[in-house]
C-alpha cells in the first residue's frame, strides 16, 4: 500500500526553537524593523542597500543556528509517510534537518538573483557559510541590482499553485507556527479535502476559517510533533 502523505505548512513558530525570530509575536521581527521598508517591493525601489543589509544580517544569524527537535521529527517522518513541507520561512533549516520535499513559497534567505528577472535561475547565486555577505551596490550577471532570493509583499507567490496542488493531495495536513495572517499562505488551508485531517501546532490560539476539522495541539513545534507523531501511530 501506498504510504499516506502528510503535508506541513510551516511558519515562523517552527524556526523559533532554533532562535529565529517570529515575526508578530512581542519582541518579533516586525516590531524592531519597519516591515514596509525592509520586505516590500516599495521599500526594495527606494532603498536597495537598507534591504541588502537586512538580509545580510538574517543570514549571518542563520549561520549560528540549528534545526530544532521538531525540523528533525518533521524530517523523520519521512521514514513512514510521503512527506511534503510547504514553508513560509526562507531559512534552510527543514533542508538540514533531512527534509527533502521542501517548497519555499516566501523565497530563499541563501539565495541572490537579478532584481529585472527574479525568476531566472541564469542569475541566481547560491550564498554559503564562507560567502553569505552581499555588498550594497553588487551587480547580477544581467547587469541590474543583485537582489535577496525573497518573495516581497506587494509581490506575487509563484509557489502558491504547486503547493495548492500538494495541499489538495494530503492525506493529512499539518501547520505549525503561524499566524496565518499573511496570503495566499493562509489560504492554503482551504485547498485540504473534506474530511481530511488538519492538525494545527502552535502555542497559541490562531484563527482557522469555520468549520474545518482542526484539532490544535497546543505547543511549541518540539513538543507538538512528539505529540504528532504519537497521534498518527
Ligand atoms: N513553536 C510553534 N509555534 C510558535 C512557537 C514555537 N516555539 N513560538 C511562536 N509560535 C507561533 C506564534 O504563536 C505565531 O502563531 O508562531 C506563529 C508566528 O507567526 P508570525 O510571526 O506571524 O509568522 P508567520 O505566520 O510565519 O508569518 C508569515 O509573514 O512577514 C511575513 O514573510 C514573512 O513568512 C512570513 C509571513
Amino acid at each position: 500500500m501506498a504510504a499516506k502523505k502528510v503535508v506541513f505548512l510551516t511558519g515562523a513558530g517552527m524556526s523559533a526553537e532554533s532562535g529565529i525570530s517570529t515575526f508578530r509575536d512581542s519582541g518579533g521581527l516586525w516590531e524592531q524593523y519597519p516591515v514596509m521598508q525592509v520586505a516590500s517591493h516599495t521599500g526594495w525601489m527606494e532603498d536597495p542597500d537598507l534591504v541588502t543589509s537586512f538580509y545580510n544580517e538574517r543570514r549571518r544569524q542563520l549561520f549560528d543556528t540549528q534545526p530544532c527537535g521538531g525540523h528533525r521529527l518533521v524530517a523523520e517522518l519521512e521514514k513512514d509517510y510521503n512527506v511534503t513541507v510547504v514553508t513560509q520561512n526562507v531559512d534552510d533549516l527543514h533542508e538540514r534537518a533531512g527534509s527533502s520535499h521542501v517548497i519555499h513559497l516566501h523565497g530563499e534567505l541563501l539565495k541572490v538573483c537579478s532584481s529585472r528577472d527574479v525568476e531566472n535561475p541564469n542569475y541566481w547565486q547560491v550564498l554559503d557559510r564562507d560567502n553569505w555577505e552581499v555588498k550594497p551596490g553588487t551587480k547580477a550577471g544581467d547587469g541590474s541590482l543583485l537582489r535577496p532570493y525573497i518573495v516581497f509583499f506587494e509581490e506575487a507567490v509563484p509557489m502558491i499553485a504547486p503547493a495548492a496542488e500538494q495541499v489538495s493531495k494530503a492525506d493529512i495536513f499539518v501547520i505549525i507556527g503561524t499566524s496565518l495572517n499573511v496570503y495566499p499562505a493562509a489560504g492554503l488551508i482551504n485547498y485540504a479535502q473534506p474530511g481530511v485531517p488538519i492538525y494545527l501546532i502552535d502555542p497559541k490560539e490562531v484563527k482557522v476559517p469555520y468549520g474545518l476539522n482542526v484539532t490544535h495541539i497546543m505547543a511549541g513545534a518540539t513538543e507538538g510533533m512528539k505529540r504528532l507523531v504519537e497521534i498518527l501511530k
